[in-house]
C-alpha cells in the first residue's frame, strides 16, 4: 500500500506534532503558552493548521509525566478521544492516535480506529508504539517485555489490526504467544481503505525491522540534517527488498526570527531555563545515566524532547526543510514554540518559501 496521507496533491507532508500534553515539547519553564494542552486550544490550533493547508496532526501518549517544576507531559489528553473529537471538528486534515501495544486489546484498537476512522471520514492514521517507560506501565502493573520480544509483540499486534480491518468480520483467527483471536470481528471496517495509515515510532534495528515489513509510516528520530539521508535510505531500502513502500517523517522543531541571532537567543532562552530535573527524569527513563551525560545532551532533550534543531531565518529553516525533503524525508511533525502563532507565522512566512522551492502545491 503506498498512502501518501497528503491533501493538494503535495509531496511534502507537513504536520504538527500537537501539544496535547502539557509543557510539549521543550523540558523548560520558558513557554509562551503554557496552557496549549488545553483541548481548546489543540482545536484552534487543528484549525489553524488545516487552513494552513497541513496534512497531519500527530500527539503523544503519555500517561505520566517527568516530575520537576513543569512535571514534562504530566497534564496529557488521551489520544484516541483527543482524535475523536478533533476529528468531528475538522473536514480535511488526516489525524493519528497513538497507541501503547501493552494497553489497549488490539481488537478494542481495531474498534475505536474503524469508529475514529467514520468519524472522520477516513482520515484517521495509528502510530504504534511499543512502550518502553516502566514508570507509566509500573503504575498499571504491566510488565515492559524485553526489546526484541516488545517488537515481535507489535508486530504481532499489527498484524491483528490488519486481519480485522480487511477480512471478512467474524472471519479473522490469530494465534500467537500474546492473543488468541477467534472469529474476529470489527464492523463497521475502517472507512480508508485498504486500512488505515500505520506508523510506528522507533529508532532500533528492531524498529526499523518492523517499518519496513508492516508499517506504511516511519517516524524516525535521525540525529542531524545531515545524518537523515542515510537513516531514511536504510529504511527505504529494507523495504524494498519485502516490495513494500514505507514514507518516513522526522520531528524537527521550527524556530525562526528575522535574523538568526535572534532565533538563536529565543533558543537559549529555552535552554537556560531548563527544567534538570525533568530532563534527568526523562533521561533516566531512556536509560541513560543521567548523573554522567553531558550539557550538550542535556541541552539536546531540553530543547524540544530531543527533535531536530532547525533555528534561524525563515529562509534558513526553509532550506533545512527542502534539504532533507531533498535527502528523502516525506514529512515533518513539526514541533513548534507557540503552537497557534507559530502555525499561522508558518503559513504566512514559510510556506511561500516552500512553494517557491517547488516542494509544496
Ligand atoms: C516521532 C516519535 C514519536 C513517539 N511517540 C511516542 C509516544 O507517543 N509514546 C511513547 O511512549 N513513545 C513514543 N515514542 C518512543 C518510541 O516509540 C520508541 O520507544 C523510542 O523512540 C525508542 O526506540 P526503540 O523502541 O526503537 O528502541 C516516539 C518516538 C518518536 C521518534
Amino acid at each position: 500500500m503506498s498512502y501518501a496521507g497528503s491533501r493538494n496533491g503535495n509531496a511534502m507532508q507537513l504536520g504538527l506534532f500537537m501539544p496535547n500534553c502539557s509543557y510539549g515539547y521543550s523540558i523548560s519553564t520558558y513557554k509562551p503558552d503554557p496552557n496549549d494542552w488545553t483541548f481548546e486550544s489543540n482545536l484552534r490550533i487543528a484549525r489553524a493548521a488545516e487552513a494552513a493547508g497541513f496534512d497531519f496532526l500527530f500527539p503523544v501518549a503519555k500517561w505520566q509525566g517527568y516530575g520537576g517544576e513543569t512535571d514534562y507531559l504530566g497534564t496529557s489528553l488521551e489520544t484516541f478521544t483527543w482524535a475523536s473529537a478533533l476529528l468531528a471538528n475538522t473536514t480535511t486534515i488526516n489525524i493519528f492516535s497513538t497507541v501503547h501495544v501493552p494497553v489497549f486489546h488490539p481488537v478494542a484498537t481495531a474498534k475505536m480506529g474503524a469508529t475514529l476512522d467514520h468519524i472522520g471520514n477516513g482520515r484517521w492514521g495509528l502510530n504504534i508504539v511499543s512502550g518502553w517507560s516502566e514508570h507509566e506501565f509500573g503504575m498499571m502493573g504491566i510488565e515492559v517485555i524485553a526489546h526484541e520480544e516488545r517488537y515481535r509483540r507489535t508486530e504481532a499486534y499489527i498484524e491483528i489490526l490488519k486481519g480485522l480491518w480487511t477480512q471478512e468480520p467474524g472471519s479473522f483467527n490469530y494465534e500467537c504467544p500474546w492473543y488468541t483471536i477467534t472469529g474476529g470481528n470489527v464492523l463497521p471496517q475502517p472507512m480508508h481503505k485498504p486500512h488505515p495509515i500505520i506508523a510506528n515510532a522507533g529508532v532500533s534495528e528492531d524498529a526499523k525491522a518492523l517499518v519496513s515489513k508492516q508499517c506504511d509510516w516511519a517516524f524516525i528520530s535521525p540525529p542531524s540534517v545531515a545524518e537523515a539521508p542515510a537513516v531514511v535510505a536504510d529504511i527505504k531500502e529494507r523495504a524494498r527488498k519485502l516490495d513494500r513502500n514505507v514514507q518516513c517523517a522526522c520531528y524537527p522543531f521550527v524556530l525562526w526570527r528575522d535574523s538568526e541571532s535572534e532565533a538563536q537567543e529565543e533558543r537559549q532562552r529555552i535552554v537556560e531555563n531548563m527544567d534538570r530535573v525533568a530532563v534527568d527524569n526523562w533521561a533516566s527513563g531512556l536509560k541513560i545515566q543521567s548523573g554522567s551525560f553531558d550539557k550538550f545532551t542535556a541541552e539536546m532533550y531540553a530543547f524540544g524532547g530531543g527533535a531536530l534543531p532547525l533555528v534561524g531565518s525563515k529562509t534558513q529553516v526553509a532550506e533545512s526543510l527542502r534539504e532533507l525533503y531533498d535527502g528523502g524525508m516525506d514529512g515533518f511533525l513539526m514541533v513548534m514554540l507557540d503552537y497557534y502563532q507559530d502555525t499561522i507565522r508558518f503559513e504566512q512566512e514559510i510556506l511561500p518559501l516552500l512553494k517557491q522551492m517547488g516542494v509544496r502545491a
